[in-house]
């Protein structure tokens, strides 16, 4: 097996990586094999995984009408490209079920591989909009600051990721970024009102600053992922939303997180009745099982895009695949089957929260905050006064979750947690009980214990 580690150093490079440190603490580890909530490494080591993969395995690994769905398909129909008045059934029974899940008017669908391939097109859709409007002039994209919405150059610009920005050099003059609604790093209380307006005010200053006649859309995370689990106050995304709609800008929201099921509905943003002009969707549309992702546009958007007719010249070879599809409706239609979302919302989601409750006493701990199935833990030297640990504690705590036997995030100083939505309450016993480990040995070794 140490052969394989060997080979898998010497000719893989794996994403978001430090190569250099890998290659010198001796490889990665790796993954064999996976059940449920867990997976397994190739020296037989269980761990369960608190993070659904990268926040994607909603229904665990182990869903059968999905694994059947995607071998069925591959007998029938394995690729056909939609770019030549070609289309497939999967594709056409998806972008219906979608239709009749989507908020609002959201009702027409683009497909391809990814999240940040889902934001390049949400990105020249929207030029093509404004375009068909005759105000090519609305060409500046609002996002704010430590959001994450790709890795591919675009993408990324769009996010607000310092350290992508610095590695990449990714000034472009048509993004702009603004404050987010942090407000555990703003020093204010959870859910406060008038942190969330001013958060939302700080849109409607950039618009004025740039004029509405240039800003094309602002793009934004129900609730930031990659960023910490940042859950906004309840008056920001209604805030935001008037806002758009006054200065006659685009709503987009990322919905490559929070869609299908993570907050416990099937969009993040339905917890703030928002109705986007614009959806990205990924990871949970398929459960991780294929890759695939959409954008789904209001009709409003559609009939602007329709007005004449004009290619829409942008499309991937893997657009549509009929494999993948099949694997979200059929991923969609196990959520819907099995109840999972009534059952989250009755039964699972309160007794995720009431054992992350059960945490805030904790010395490390500066704050619990948690929506649906997303939680996040901040980690502090000084609960009172919210100091942070001159340290990195956060990798030091997830080194010490690998050696106990799970696997949790660190985002900067916090630590997050978006299990599988069908993780039991026997099995959130036991992830409670291993976070609260890595939490009093993170403890230990900070007080050099
Ligand atoms: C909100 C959001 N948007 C976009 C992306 C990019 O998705 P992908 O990694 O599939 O390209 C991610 C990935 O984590 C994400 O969290």
């Amino acid at each position: 097996m140490s052969n394989i580690k060997e080979l898998d150093t010497k000719y893989h490079l794996s994403p978001m990586s430090d190569w250099r440190s890998i290659a010198d603490e001796g490889g990665r580890t790796l993954i064999s094999r996976a059940e449920g909530i867990y997976l397994w490494d190739t020296n037989g080591r269980k761990y369960l995984d608190s993070m659904s993969g990268l926040w994607c395995v909603n229904v665990g690994y182990s869903c059968k009408p999905v694994k059947e769905a995607v071998a069925r398909q591959l007998e029938i129909l394995p690729y056909y490209n939609a770019f030549f008045k070609t289309s497939n059934l999967p594709v056409a029974n998806l972008s219906k079920l979608l239709s009749s899940l989507c908020p609002g008017d959201i009702s027409h669908f683009f497909y391809g591989n990814s999240g940040s391939d889902a934001n390049d097109t949400v990105f020249k859709l929207v030029r093509a909009y404004w375009q068909s409007l005759e105000q090519p002039q609305k060409r500046v994209f609002i996002s704010r600051k430590n959001s994450y919405h790709g890795s591919t150059v675009l993408a990324a610009a769009l996010g607000g990721m310092d350290s992508m920005h610095a590695l990449n050099d990714l000034k472009f003059e048509d993004i702009h970024h603004i404050a987010q609604p942090y407000s555990f790093d703003a020093g204010r209380p959870y859910n406060d009102e008038s942190f969330g307006l001013e958060c939302a005010a700080a849109l409607e200053q950039k618009i004025q600053e740039l004029g509405a006649e240039n800003v094309a859309a602002f793009i934004g995370e129900p609730i930031q992922g990659a960023g910490g689990v940042i859950i906004p106050p309840d008056s920001y995304w209604p805030e935001v939303q008037k806002i758009t709609k006054k200065y006659n800008i685009l709503l987009i929201s990322d919905e490559v997180i929070c869609g299908f099921g993570r907050t416990g509905k099937w969009f993040g943003g339905d917890n703030w009745r928002v109705k986007p002009d614009i959806m990205t969707m990924a990871k949970g549309i398929t459960s991780g099982y294929m890759p695939l992702s959409a954008v789904g546009i209001s009709d409003a958007v559609y009939a602007v895009l329709t007005n004449q007719k004009k290619e829409f010249s942008h499309g991937y070879t893997y657009s549509s695949h009929p494999v993948a599809c099949e694997a979200a409706l059929a991923n969609l239609n196990y959520i819907m089957e099995t109840e999972l979302l009534e059952t989250l919302s009755e039964d699972i989601i309160p007794y995720f929260h009431a054992k992350g409750q059960e945490l805030t006493g904790h010395p490390i701990v500066g704050e619990v905050r948690f929506k649906g199935m997303l939680m996040a833990f901040e980690l502090v030297a000084n609960k009172e006064t919210r100091q942070r640990f001159k340290e990195d504690i956060a990798s030091i705590c997830r080194d010490f979750c690998l050696d106990i036997g799970f696997i949790m995030r660190a985002c900067k100083h916090t630590m997050v947690i978006a299990p599988p939505l069908i993780i039991s309450k026997e099995e959130i016993d036991t992830l409670f009980l291993m976070i609260l480990q890595s939490f009093d040995k993170t403890f230990k070794k900070s007080q050099g214990v």
